[in-house]
C-alpha cells in the first residue's frame, strides 16, 4: 500500500473512496491527523495531509516524526510526498509539476532524527540519493501515461519559513544549485529514509520564487492560491495513475 502525504492544496483527495479513518498513536506524539484509508483508482492507499485536514499546522510545527512513524506502523510500502514550491530555475514556472531528485536542507530547530535515544542509538543513514528510484520511475511512467509534461529532476531547497524568502536568499539558493524552494520536505524525507521507507517527492510550482519572473518585487499569495486551485487536478491525476500498479510490501 502506498501512502500519499499531501501538502498545501491537497488536504483532501476527492477521488479517494474512503474506507476508514484511523487515529494512530506514536511514541513521538500525534500525527497531523487520522490516517485516511481507501481505494484510489482501485488500489489501496493511505492519505495524510501534513498540514492537517484544515491546513492549520505551519511547516515548522508539523510533527514529522509522528507522521512518518504512523505510516510505518501501518506498513506502507512507499510514500509519495506532494509539496508546493516556488520556482527558481528559469525553466520552472508556476503551474509546473516537478519530480524532485535532490534536496538541500536549510531548516533549523526541527527534530530530524529517530536515532536520539538508547533504544535507537546514533546511526548515520546514507542520504546521497534522497529519493527512491523505483518510486520516481513509477511517477515518471504515470506522467507519460496521462501526457503530463512533468519536469524530471530538480533540487529542492527546504527553508525554515513560515515567511517567504528575500530575493538575495533565492540568489544564494540558486548559486547552491537549488531549482525549487519549499518549507516542508525536510526532515520528512530523511525520517522516511531512517525507517527505510521508499520516498519520492512531487513538487507543484505555485509561484516564481522571490525576485524571479512575476515575483520580481513581491510574491502574490492570491496568485499562489489560484495556481494551486488550477494545478491540483493534474497532481491528483498523476497520483491516481501512479498508484495503478500494485506495490510489493517491503520484507
Ligand atoms: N518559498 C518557500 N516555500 C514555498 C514557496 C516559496 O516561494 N512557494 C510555495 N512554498
Amino acid at each position: 500500500m502506498l501512502a500519499i502525504v499531501g501538502g498545501s492544496g491537497l488536504t483532501s483527495f476527492a477521488e479517494l473512496e474512503v474506507e476508514r479513518r484511523e487515529i494512530v498513536r506514536t511514541p513521538y506524539g500525534e500525527p497531523s491527523g487520522p490516517l485516511t484509508f481507501g481505494q484510489l483508482n482501485g488500489h489501496a492507499v493511505v492519505f495524510l495531509p501534513r498540514h492537517g485536514y484544515g491546513h492549520t499546522i505551519p511547516p515548522h510545527d508539523i510533527n514529522y516524526r509522528a507522521n512518518i512513524w504512523a505510516l510505518r506502523q501501518v506498513q506502507v510500502a512507499g510514500i509519495v510526498a506532494v509539496v508546493s514550491v516556488g520556482g527558481i530555475r528559469p525553466d520552472i514556472h508556476p503551474g509546473a509539476i516537478v519530480l524532485l531528485d535532490q534536496v538541500i536542507d536549510y531548516t533549523w530547530g526541527r527534530v530530524s532524527t529517530y536515532f536520539d535515544n538508547p533504544d535507537m542509538p546514533v546511526t548515520h543513514i546514507d542520504f546521497t540519493v534522497p529519493f527512491d528510484n523505483a518510486l520516481r520511475q513509477r511517477l515518471r511512467d504515470a506522467a507519460g501515461q496521462i501526457a503530463e509534461p512533468m519536469v524530471d529532476g530538480a533540487c529542492y531547497a527546504c527553508t525554515q519559513g513560515p515567511r517567504l524568502e528575500t530575493a538575495a536568499e533565492i540568489d544564494r539558493l540558486e548559486r547552491d544549485g537549488a531549482a525549487v524552494v519549499g518549507m516542508t520536505l525536510m526532515p520528512e524525507a530523511c525520517l522516511a529514509r531512517e525507517l527505510d521507507i521508499p520516498y519520492a517527492g512531487v513538487a507543484v510550482v505555485v509561484n516564481h520564487a522571490a525576485g524571479r519572473g512575476d515575483s520580481k518585487f513581491s510574491i502574490s499569495t492570491a496568485e499562489i492560491g489560484r495556481t494551486l486551485d488550477q494545478t491540483m487536478d493534474r497532481v491528483r491525476a498523476l497520483i491516481m495513475a501512479s498508484v495503478a500498479k500494485p506495490v510489493a510490501l517491503q520484507p
